[in-house]
């Protein structure tokens, strides 16, 4: 795209940690939801992606992983959307085997990682020491000299929730976010299933252009038109430009995460290029 064409877009949050760190409670929090209380056993099954607003007005877009596995596979199909990945650790549990793995996944993606320190509520949270376990593996905080931002929250009292978002924010203008709002759409599907009254459904990340009503494409193997967009609140949208989540409908199977989606002039078009992949 021509350097003109571009404008700031906002920032795509991976959450990543080890299991009940307090991922999900962290991102509910952030948007004011409950999704945790909700969940079969509070473990995440699926990637939810939301945009929650700042203070200031500006937007960041978080995808809540249920393990690490989506972002790798994501990233193994060249489906790099992450632009920072939150670690969240447990002040009281510290460092485990799965906050290792995400840092060593932050790193091989070369994507910088902001350290959440949840649970400060709790008797036993020594955030100090989560601190001092981080810079053994080469994850260093500012207070130890680095330049990795690390915020003690907690998501249950809804603690330092601000501080977060401005840590994000920090690191996102250092990073210079842009892509070109004004194109033919392209994006990444999170996640897709087939749902019994809507049929088939993908989470669509817009990574550039705008995707719009009535828009022709090609997602993966599947070609569509997009019949209806939803977003992240349920409420049915016109139109979803760069770092947006958004829900496609209108699609003629399921496309699987990872899986890019294209809008292409006319149908012919879509048919002829979802029939090459099908081939591949
Ligand atoms: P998985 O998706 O299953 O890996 O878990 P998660 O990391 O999303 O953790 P989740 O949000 O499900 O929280 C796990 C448990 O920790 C729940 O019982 C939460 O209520 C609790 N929890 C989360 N954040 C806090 C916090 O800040 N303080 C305290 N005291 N408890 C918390
Ligand atoms: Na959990
Ligand atoms: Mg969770």
């Amino acid at each position: 795209d021509d350097a003109a064409a571009l404008k700031s877009r906002a920032p795509v949050v991976t959450i990543m940690g080890h299991v009940d760190h307090g991922k999900t409670s962290l991102l509910d929090a952030l948007r004011g939801a409950n999704v945790q209380a909700g969940e079969a056993g509070g473990i995440t099954q699926h990637i939810g992606a939301y945009q929650v607003k700042a203070k200031d007005g500006s937007a960041i877009t978080f995808l809540d992983t249920p393990g690490h596995e989506a972002f790798t596979e994501m990233r193994a199909r060249g489906a790099n959307v992450t632009d920072i990945v939150i670690l969240v650790v447990a002040a009281d549990d510290g460092l485990k085997p799965q906050s290792i793995e995400a840092i060593n996944h932050a790193k091989a993606a070369g994507v910088p990682i902001i350290v959440a320190i949840n649970k400060i509520d709790k008797d036993g949270a020594n955030p100090q020491r989560v601190r001092e376990r981080l810079l053994e593996h080469e994850v260093i905080v500012e207070e130890m000299g680095g330049d990795v931002q690390n915020v003690e929250v907690s998501a249950l009292k809804k603690q330092n929730l601000d501080k977060l978002l401005d840590a994000i924010a920090v690191q996102a203008e250092i990073m210079e976010l842009k892509a070109n709002p004004d194109r033919n759409a392209e994006g990444t599907v999170v996640e897709a299933k087939l749902d019994k009254g809507r049929g088939p459904v993908a989470t669509i990340l817009v990574r550039r252009g705008t995707l719009k009503v009535g828009d022709i494409f090609v997602c993966g193997a599947e070609s569509g038109r997009v019949r209806a967009l939803v977003n992240d609140k349920g409420q049915q949208i016109k139109e979803a430009g760069p770092s947006m989540p958004v829900e496609v409908l209108g699609l003629g199977g399921v496309p699987m995460a990872g899986d890019t989606l294209t809008v292409v002039e006319n149908e012919a078009r879509a048919r002829e290029v979802a029939a090459y992949r099908q081939s591949e």
